[in-house]
């Protein structure tokens, strides 16, 4: 089996940044590299503050302080690195296309086209390519047939190694993953391939969470677990519209279905609608997949997952509006929480993100304090949906650095990140700080209702 003694990343995003991070960490003797054709990324990844890294991940900088320079690099030099490696990863983003043919739904590989491109241009010796990137299924098909038809002669073994780390807790997930998913060719170079990757994880993941598969296989396992898991979270949030109009509760009918075993305790938490890269992107995928073969039932079954979450976020605007005496017209309304969970600063698809364009829909006033997300990126957030100008946008959204600058006469708070901080806020200045009646809507069920009904805040929650 080949030693692997190089490994060059093309991408320095959240799954390429952390997770060579941790492979640097955990094999000394590998030099990784990491490339991208953003050149501010790559100058922040080597800069000297260590709070100012282009992505947050709690216990990243740590890793970043012990391996950078030592044997993990970053740099914009793709060639070289390229060049330099035995084992390239995949790590550039496959955003939703937004133009022609399955525009909306389909993912967009023009920068996994570019990077084969590129790879094939430069390569002049064998290579691993591993595809880590949220890929749809046949991109491995793809990538292979760029860099057989387009190199000089060099051999290329395709491997697929979907990520299944969640942002906030990317590290941990990286350091005990419940498995990695390594999909190759059944030849005998694929087997070698396999087994060349399965060595840099087995550094530090036991030899029976490493999971060997055909390369379709691990493409699709990666799509299905977004989409079972994304699933659970529409089912629970149908449940909460259900609750809001019965006595029942819906953390208490979380609680009673998840210790069945059967079922299980996780991601059946209520929210105001579930967020990120990958989740939304991957059923549309799906979806576009399952119609490309014919497949509507299959097509409409997953797609009902969107749909569902969709209404969610819709709901939870609606409800901001009815309890606000059905406008709330130049109404200042704070917004705890911009990211799409809490301990990351990535907001891609966000929640408050559609929650915001609806309240500017009836020209609501919002001040948003986020712990972590920067006033220029919410700005591009909802410049990018395009529905309201840049001047309406700047006009009425206003980013503050703390949140009782957030609260001060505003009409109601709503809460749409679960981030720890706000529940141990003085909630008691928050009150005296707003207009009265003062209400709250949680859209993460995390504040303690019964204390700030006592201090007089009106509560509004999610499936109760
Ligand atoms: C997800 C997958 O978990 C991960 O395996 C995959 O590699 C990438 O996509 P991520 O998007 O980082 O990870 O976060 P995740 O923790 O899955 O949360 C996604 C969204 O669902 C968030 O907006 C979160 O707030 C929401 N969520 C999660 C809920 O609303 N309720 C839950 O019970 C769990
Ligand atoms: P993800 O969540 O998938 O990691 P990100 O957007 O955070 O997505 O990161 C993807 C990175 O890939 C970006 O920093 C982007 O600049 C980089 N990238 C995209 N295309 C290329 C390319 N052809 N060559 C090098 N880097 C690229």
């Amino acid at each position: 089996m080949k030693e692997i003694k190089n490994i060059c990343c093309i991408g320095a995003g959240y799954v390429g940044g952390p997770t060579m991070a941790v492979i640097a960490l955990k094999n000394p003797q590998i030099k990784v590299n990491i490339v991208d054709i953003n050149a501010d990324r790559i100058a922040a990844w080597n800069g000297d503050d260590l709070d100012k890294l282009p992505i947050y991940e709690p216990g990243l900088k740590e890793i970043v302080a012990e391996t950078r320079n030592k044997n993990l690099f970053f740099s914009t030099d793709i060639s070289k690195g390229i060049d330099d490696a035995d084992m390239i990863f995949i790590s550039v983003n496959t955003p939703t296309k937004t133009y022609g043919k399955g525009k909306g739904q389909a993912a967009d590989l023009k920068y996994i086209e570019l990077c084969a491109r590129q790879i094939a241009e430069v390569a002049k010796d064998d290579k691993i390519v591993v595809e880590k990137s949220t890929l749809p299924v046949r991109t491995a098909e793809a990538l292979k047939s760029i860099l057989e038809n387009t190199g000089n002669g060099v051999k290329f073994e395709i491997l697929s190694n979907p990520e299944f780390l969640a942002e906030g807790t990317a590290v941990e997930d990286l350091l005990a993953p419940d498995r990695v998913l390594i999909g190759g060719d059944n030849t005998v170079t694929g087997q070698e391939a396999k087994d060349a990757l399965t060595s840099v994880y087995g550094s530090w993941v036991p030899k029976d969470r490493i999971l060997q598969t055909n390369v379709w296989s691990s493409e699709l396992s990666k799509l299905t677990a977004n989409a079972f898991l994304a699933q659970r979270i529409s089912s629970i949030n149908a449940m909460s519209a259900l609750c809001e109009e019965t006595e029942a509760d819906v953390d208490e009918v979380a609680k009673a279905i998840g210790m069945d075993t059967r079922i299980g305790a996780k991601f059946l938490k209520s929210s105001v609608g579930f967020g990120g890269s990958c989740f939304q992107k991957d059923i549309l995928n799906l979806v576009y997949i399952a119609k490309s073969y014919g497949l509507q039932e299959v097509a409409d079954y997953w797609e009902q997952v969107i749909i569902l979450n969709d209404y969610q976020k819709r709901r939870f605007a609606d409800k901001i509006i009815r309890e606000s005496y059905n406008t709330v017209n130049g109404k200042r309304i704070a917004f705890f929480g911009w990211a799409f969970k809490k301990d990351t600063n990535d907001t891609r698809e966000s929640a408050a993100i559609y929650v915001a364009d609806y309240l500017l829909d009836e020209q609501a006033d919002i001040v948003v304090y986020d712990p972590k997300v920067s006033t220029e990126q919410i700005y591009a957030d909802l410049e990018y949906l395009n529905t309201h100008s840049a001047e309406e946008i700047r006009s009425r959204v206003k980013v503050v650095s703390s949140p009782y600058e957030a609260v001060e006469k505003a009409h109601a708070v709503a809460v749409l990140t679960e981030w720890d901080e706000f529940v141990t806020y003085d909630w008691e200045k928050i009150y005296d700080e707003m207009l009265k009646p003062a209400n709250v809507f949680d859209g993460r069920n995390i504040l303690k209702k019964d204390q700030l009904e006592g201090l007089g805040f009106k509560v509004f929650n999610i499936g109760k």
